[in-house]
């Protein structure tokens, strides 16, 4: 995987863009559910999204980094997209969507952990193993939705994650072996 330190900044670029086009989409995804429930939960969900962004940045910005401006352009281009098909493509589409990129998001922000970790950057694990347990929030909550659906309950779903508990102790386990034993 190269020096640790470019893992974490290539890491980093992928999750500030993915966190532009997350936003975008949300945006659009909450103006197009009429439940004022869901509306609420997905336009915080955006919310949260907007606030990764902005801590990744930060995060970059300290490793002297700066975002991919080409990463930037196709997250603005698939968010908009994405935000303007949540209109058209029914209830269901997008919250199966969502879903599924929630449980990357997870496994991104962990594997970032680990990399910032490994890359003498301890002072960012926290703030890391946090994202990946907002993500592992934003999973549940359109988990549940699609399965609060009739035809959703038959659709096959993509694998669940592990308890939001094994965030932590898993990155405990692998970083400091003897001290979980
Ligand atoms: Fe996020
Ligand atoms: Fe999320």
């Amino acid at each position: 995987m190269g020096h640790p330190l470019e893992a974490l900044t290539a890491i980093l670029r992928l999750a500030y863009s993915g966190e532009l086009a997350a936003a975008l989409a949300y945006r659009g995804h909450w103006k197009s559910v009429s439940d004022p429930d869901d509306r609420a939960r997905i336009h915080r969900i955006e919310d949260e999204e907007w606030h990764h962004r902005e801590l990744v940045g930060g995060m970059l910005a300290r490793i002297g980094r700066s975002p991919s401006p080409a990463r930037e352009r196709r997250a603005w281009v698939m968010g908009r997209t994405l935000g303007l098909l949540c209109h058209v493509a029914g209830w269901l589409a997008p919250m199966y969507g969502a879903g599924k990129l929630e449980r990357r998001n997870i496994k991104e922000y962990e594997t970032a952990a680990r990399l910032a970790a490994r890359a003498g950057h301890p002072e960012f694990v926290e703030c890391l193993l946090t994202m990946a347990e907002v993500e592992w929030d934003h999973e549940a909550y359109f988990r549940s939705r699609v399965l609060s659906h009739r035809l959703g309950r038959r659709l096959p779903l993509w694998p669940a994650p592990p308890p939001k508990s094994e965030i932590r102790t898993s990155f405990e386990r692998e970083t400091q072996p003897r001290a979980a034993a």
